[in-house]
């Protein structure tokens, strides 16, 4: 019998706080063909070799494993992914893996008018779009880059595969992104989108991170209120989900917030993380990993590979520190850690 959602493993992940860990974030390059300020350097960008990329057998396998200790759900991040090669071929591998019910992409959708349909036809079910602006001119001061047509070519192109609904996360900056909010939260009431801010948080190359920069939740839900009238919370479907999600008064759309930096969500974390490179990573802020990589081409059983996968686990903290004054940010920016 395969495994599914609910036959519960014989050994599962879980750390010393309890929280079971079932949803497994992969990273399968840290290139990215634009440049996000609050990510990467604006140039002379150090991306792996090649050669330490894990290969699409050596995730494969590693999903197999996972499976064995309750991993039911992947989403595959960047860098960008759909710059690696044949990148639905890897959809198609994990989609036949017994046990998964869940593959997810997080994309800039610069590359999606091209591959959407393979995607979807290789058994992609759910596709999140970074997008942080619908102005151009704001696009290009984020992304330092001229790519908004083919971004908008590419969700097209992702409704027209048949994603439904289309899921944009936009992180949200002080100083710049507010006149942002309001455009996107008309698409969110007149289109099939759903539509998240992001707060900023201190995962960029450039150490350019400040608190001051943060345009916080609370401060996206006032502004929306004051366009649109009251937002009313919608009682979370997924608990684990770290979205929260608020209807407008007269029931058109949904809109949400991720407020990693104001209100933490780290209590009912159920995620990890498999670098590029084939690292483990218990939380986005963590400063210790857990390689895989030498396992996996050191003639390793699957076995060792599960014990580390409960190694890095068993060694995760309650949460970040972002709040606190002893914070330390990774020196790993989001772009080689995946999102
Ligand atoms: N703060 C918040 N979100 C970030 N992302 C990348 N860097 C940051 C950051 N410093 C987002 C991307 C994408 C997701 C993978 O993470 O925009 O939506
Ligand atoms: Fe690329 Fe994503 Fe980083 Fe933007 S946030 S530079 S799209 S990897």
């Amino acid at each position: 019998m395969s495994a599914s959602e609910n036959t519960t493993p014989a050994r599962q992940l879980v750390d010393r706080f309890g929280r079971v860990h079932n949803n497994l974030r992969i990273s399968v390059t840290d290139r990215c063909n634009i440049r996000c300020f609050y990510c990467m350097p604006a140039d002379n960008v150090q991306f792996m070799p090649r050669a330490e990329l894990l290969s699409f057998e050596e995730i494969e396998r590693v999903v197999r494993i996972g499976t064995t200790l309750g991993i039911d759900r992947v989403r595959l991040t960047g860098g960008e992914p759909l710059v690696r090669r044949e990148l639905h071929r890897l959809v198609e591998r994990l989609s036949r893996v017994p046990g998964i019910v869940d593959i997810g992409l997080t994309t800039n959708a610069v590359l999606l008018g091209e591959q959407a349909q393979q995607l979807r036809d290789a058994g992609l079910k759910r596709l999140n779009i970074s997008l942080d602006a619908l102005d151009p001119e704001v696009f290009k001061q984020v992304t330092r880059r001229d790519s908004y047509d083919k971004v908008i070519a590419g969700i097209a192109a992702a409704r027209a595969a048949g994603f439904s609904p289309i899921k944009i996360n936009a992180v949200s900056v002080k100083g710049l992104t507010e006149d942002q909010l309001i455009p996107f939260a008309e698409l969110a009431r007149e289109t099939d989108t759903e539509v998240r801010f992001i707060e900023f948080m201190p995962l960029d190359a450039d150490g350019q991170w400040d608190r001051e920069k943060v345009l916080f939740a609370d401060e996206i839900v006032a502004l929306l209120q004051a366009e649109f009238g009251p937002l009313a919370p919608v009682p979370a479907a997924n608990p684990n989900a770290p979205a929260s999600d608020f209807r407008f008064a007269d029931g058109r759309g949904k809109i949400g917030m991720i407020a990693s930096v104001s209100k933490p969500f780290c209590s009912t974390c159920n995620r990890f993380r498999l670098t590029a490179e084939g690292k483990l990573r218990n939380c986005l802020f963590s400063l210790e990993e857990v390689d895989i990589r030498g396992l996996l081409r050191n003639g390793g059983a699957d076995e060792e590979v599960a014990e580390a996968m409960v190694a890095s686990i068993a060694a995760k903290n309650e949460g970040h520190q972002i709040n606190s004054s002893t914070f330390v940010q990774p020196d790993r920016p989001m772009y080689s850690i995946g999102g």
